[in-house]
């Protein structure tokens, strides 16, 4: 099919600026999108300190419903012109001319009775849809339903029927034009209805005058109402059925100029819709039905000046397509702008927003994250502190727990030395039944070492335990000082609770039972000047004993040499043979110690004393002899009568001291060492309990860090999609200002 108006049409104006609008609307929606996602990650992540708020949130998520029915919109868009003027002055016709085929129902008199709008589809047949109707109708049914002569089916003149017309049919229609045909605006009394329902979307208006007559007023009230509604419309004026002034060619001039002036004051003056310079260019002279005709049987192939044709026919369809040409550019120009500047608008502010918000979560993630980096490196720093520290103290603290514990041994060990030596005083002051019966002595020694080990224990406790308590306190308070910086600051306020107080008790475990359980008590009766006890005092104990053993073997000997006069044969006979020799071996050692003690007692004084004793004798004689047994009688007898249960205890008592003393000495060294221990023990205890919540400062710090280094890693990825979600509102921004300088600037056409 060849076209009049060649290959270009201005209408693709429209349709390319709709289709670039729909392609930045896209890529804005699907933007906004993304950015909604990312503002959610955002802003539900507490850990990222809420870079983003909700109100950002909701303003993006906004936005993409709004973007989504704006699309909508735009797809929808179209051109609209809509036709309106008296019955029979062509209006349908002008249509069908445009369309280039009888679409429309046309004929004389009233026809047209509905709004019909003509719109192209992809199908193959031309089908229609009633208003309120969704179903496909044939086209056929357009004279039935459309033309007032149809009574039987006919519509109220407010309703609309849409025609849809195969685009492969007609050029125009593919480029997203709609075309509305009225009722004549005579034949309602609607007209506010009509605007409201048919107008408002209408990019261009077409009067269809009727150059046989002139303007009616009933025309200019209808416009004067759309003028009242939209502001400045775009309105043509159709002067149709010129054909008619070929029949009156020589009016033809004057009659075009009082219609031309008519209509250029009718458009300028009483609409002032349009510049006077700009008014020609909107007032044309046709002759649709001359136009339709001939374009119909050109498309059947037959030559289009076919039939009986008025003269100047070319010059009317050269003004005709010259209107349609005028009509062309002007609904692109008009639709685009009223179409899409407004979204445009919407959009760059959408874009602005969103940008804003980029820019916003940009800034606080890069400041979070500084601030991040900061303190992280400040935890680090601490972190290094803490474990030198540590080291440090370690050695330190541990020369202080070796003091103190070389300390605390001192004190015992001279605290037990002082014990030791008033021991005597201590078990003077135990007081018992006393009875030399072993039965009662049994018990007596028990309750006695019952009371030196609680005697001695108090003793030290009182001479040790607060001096040792003292100073251990003294030096945990040291630890804990210099262990307190380094301690989680939840303990740091209450590190009492990490040491105890009065818990720590020394105990010195003396155990004198098993200490002194070998103790053996020696209260038996003795005479100061008898045997035994001149022989110890000569020979010294050691000796005195084994002397003492000698004449108790010689006295059994004695004994045993006469018993085999009784029993001639006896076993033991054989067998005290190496013992005799023993005891004689012994005897010999006895004899030279006599001998060496005589010696001794020769060569020193005791010679003059028997040199005095002998001269005594011979002065005094027997008496003094007798005096002296009788004296020695009286000295034993006196001495055994104060060997009384008491002397007993005070000899028990002192022995035990003796022993208990010999004993203690040789475990002041243990125990003191064993308190000590305690010492260290409960130290090294406390020590490590602090360092134990050292280690758990060690380990918070190691954990806030990297939760920190979790953070900044997250804010980085934040700070780089905001940045790059903010270039791409930039290269959007772009897009539409683009847009704007190329469809939206009136200097462009
Ligand atoms: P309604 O639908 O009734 O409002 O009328 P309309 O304005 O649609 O007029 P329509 O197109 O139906 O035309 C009415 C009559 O005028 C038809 O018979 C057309 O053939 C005729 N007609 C239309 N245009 C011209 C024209 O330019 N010249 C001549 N001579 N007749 C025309
Ligand atoms: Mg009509």
């Amino acid at each position: 099919m060849s076209l009049d108006q060649g290959d270009y049409s201005p209408l693709k104006h429209f349709v390319l600026a709709k289709k670039k609008i729909s392609d930045v609307f896209e890529q804005l929606l699907k933007y906004v999108e993304e950015s909604a996602q990312f503002v959610e990650g955002t802003c539900t992540d507490a850990s990222l300190e809420h870079v983003s708020s909700r109100d950002q949130l909701d303003q993006i998520q906004s936005y993409t419903s709004k973007l989504a029915i704006i699309k909508e919109v735009l797809a929808r868009r179209h051109m609209k012109v809509a036709f309106f003027g008296r019955t029979s002055n062509g209006k349908s016709t002008v249509i069908n001319a445009m369309l280039r085929d009888r679409v429309l129902p046309s004929g004389i008199g009233h026809t047209t009775n509905c709004f019909l709008s003509v719109e192209g589809t992809d199908q193959e047949k031309a089908y229609l849809k009633t208003e309120g109707s969704e179903e496909e109708q044939s086209i056929k049914t357009v004279n039935q339903l459309a033309h007032a002569l149809h009574m039987d089916e006919s519509l109220d003149a407010g309703c609309q029927v849409r025609v849809f017309w195969p685009k492969s049919k007609c050029a125009l229609l593919r480029d997203d034009l709609v075309l509305l045909d009225s009722p004549g605006t005579d034949v309602t009394t609607q007209l506010d209805s009509w605007i409201d329902k048919f107008c408002l979307d209408a990019d261009v208006f077409v009067l269809v005058a009727n150059s046989e007559s002139t303007l009616m007023n009933t025309e200019k009230h209808f416009f004067h109402k759309v003028n009242e509604r939209l502001s400045k419309p775009n309105i043509f004026i159709l002067n149709n059925r010129w054909d008619a002034s070929a029949s009156e060619p020589e009016y033809m001039d004057e009659v075009r100029k009082q219609h031309t002036d008519r209509c250029i004051s009718f458009l300028c003056e009483e609409l002032k819709v349009v510049d006077y310079d700009q008014a020609p260019n909107r007032i044309f002279f046709v002759s649709a039905k001359e136009v339709l005709n001939s374009r119909m049987q050109k498309a059947q192939g037959m030559p289009e000046t076919g039939g009986a044709l008025a003269e100047g026919f070319q010059d009317r369809l050269k003004e005709f397509q010259c209107f349609e040409r005028r009509f062309e550019e002007t609904i692109s120009q008009s639709a685009v702008k009223t179409k899409f500047e407004q979204h445009t608008h919407r959009a760059q502010q959408i874009t602005y927003n969103v940008k804003a918000v980029m820019d916003a979560i940009n800034i606080a993630s890069a400041e979070k994250r500084v601030v991040s980096l900061e303190d992280r490196e400040y935890l680090m720093d601490r972190l290094e502190f803490v474990r030198n520290q540590l080291n440090l103290l370690i050695e330190e603290i541990k020369k202080r727990i070796k003091a103190i514990t070389e300390e605390v041994q001192q004190q015992v060990s001279s605290a037990m030395g002082e014990e030791i030596c008033r021991l005597s005083l201590l078990v003077d002051e135990f007081q018992s039944d006393f009875h030399p019966s072993p039965h009662v002595l049994k018990m007596y020694k028990g309750e006695l070492l019952k009371h030196v080990e609680e005697g001695m224990g108090k003793n030290l406790a009182f001479r040790c335990s607060d001096a040792v308590n003292a100073s251990m306190q003294s030096s945990q308070k040291d630890m804990i000082d210099l262990m307190q910086p380094l301690l989680p600051p939840a303990v740091q306020g209450e590190v009492a609770t990490l040491v105890p107080r009065g818990r720590f008790q020394l105990s010195y475990e003396l155990n004198c039972g098993t200490l002194c359980s070998d103790f053996q008590e020696d209260i038996a009766f003795r005479f100061s000047l008898g045997w035994s006890a001149l022989v110890t005092r000569f020979l010294g104990p050691t000796n005195a004993k084994r002397a003492l053993m000698l004449v108790d073997n010689s006295l059994q000997n004695n004994l045993q040499v006469a018993r085999p006069l009784a029993a001639a044969t006896t076993p033991g006979s054989s067998v005290s043979l190496p013992q005799q020799q023993e005891a004689a071996l012994t005897q010999e050692e006895l004899m030279l110690t006599m001998v060496n003690n005589l010696a001794s007692v020769t060569s020193r004084t005791s010679m003059s004393v028997l040199v005095v004793g002998g001269v005594v004798w011979r002065t005094v004689g027997w008496r003094l002899i007798a005096l002296s047994m009788s004296m020695y009688g009286m000295l034993y007898l006196y001495e055994r009568l104060t060997w009384t249960s008491r002397a007993q205890q005070r000899a028990l008592k002192r022995q035990f001291v003796d022993f208990a003393s010999e004993k203690l000495n040789m475990i002041v060294s243990f125990t003191s060492a064993n308190c000590s221990h305690q010492v260290q023990q409960e130290m090294a205890t406390t020590f490590a309990r602090l360092c134990q919540q050292v280690d758990i400062t060690q380990k918070q710090l190691e954990g806030e860090i990297n939760t920190l280094t979790h953070k900044i890693t997250q804010l980085e990825t934040v700070q780089q999609r905001s940045k790059t979600l903010r270039h791409k509102a930039s290269e959007l921004e772009g897009q539409l200002d683009d847009f704007t300088n190329h469809y939206l600037r009136p200097h462009l056409s």
